[in-house]
């Protein structure tokens, strides 16, 4: 059985409360253990949006490595997980999980999830999206790649960014298996 281990990934897209509402959500769960990266695009994004928060985000992971050092533990396929999700996951970084170009340890991390066949769930934002975004998006979803992106819920009875956050990363967890207790849809 898989370890209860996720690796979480933070690239520069907008949307860094979303990463904060994961990690929150998983370091309630003890039996699971988060591994965190963040692109030096994450960093800037989060200063941007959330500056006071930058501690927080951080010790909400049990790991934390630097995006420069392709050589930790966590790049090689023998470190054992339960999977990847790169939340928010830019353009960028989409085209290089798409491509194989593994330059920094996100992308290294997210081709090993790959190739060892574990699951990988992108969060990407942009909008709009062009067709090389849009080609990207779709050949990695046919690849198995669940393609999970930030879109606002009318029906959920969100009344706020933050519950919003709460019900998209209720999506995530549930696509990985990980509890998740959230607002589901149970009819009109
Ligand atoms: C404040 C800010 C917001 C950004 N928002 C987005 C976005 O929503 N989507 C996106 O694809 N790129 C966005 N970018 C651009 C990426 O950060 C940039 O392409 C960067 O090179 C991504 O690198 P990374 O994927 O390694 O983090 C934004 C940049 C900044 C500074």
């Amino acid at each position: 059985m898989a370890p209860k281990r996720l690796l979480v990934g933070m690239t520069g897209a907008s949307g860094s409360l979303l990463t904060i509402e994961l990690l929150r959500s998983l370091s309630v769960l003890d039996e699971w253990e988060t591994h965190f990266i963040m692109s030096r695009g994450g960093q800037m994004t989060m200063e941007c949006e959330l500056p006071e928060r930058m501690g927080e985000l951080l010790s909400l992971a049990d790991y934390v490595y630097d995006n420069e050092n392709i050589g930790a533990a966590i790049a090689s396929g023998s470190f054992m997980t339960a999977g990847m999700v790169i939340i928010p996951c830019s353009m960028k970084t989409v085209a290089g999980v798409h491509s194989g170009y593994s330059d920094n340890l996100i992308l290294r991390a997210a081709d090993v999830t790959l190739k060892e066949g574990r699951p990988l769930v992108l969060v990407p934002r942009e909008t709009p999206l062009s067709p090389i975004h849009l080609r990207n998006l779709y050949e990695l979803s046919m690849m198995g790649v669940a393609v999970i992106p930030p879109m606002m819920t009318f029906y959920s009875g969100s009344q706020t960014v933050e519950e919003m956050a709460h019900h998209l990363v209720g999506k995530i967890l549930d696509r990985l298996g990980i509890p998740a207790e959230y607002r589901r849809w149970d009819g009109c």
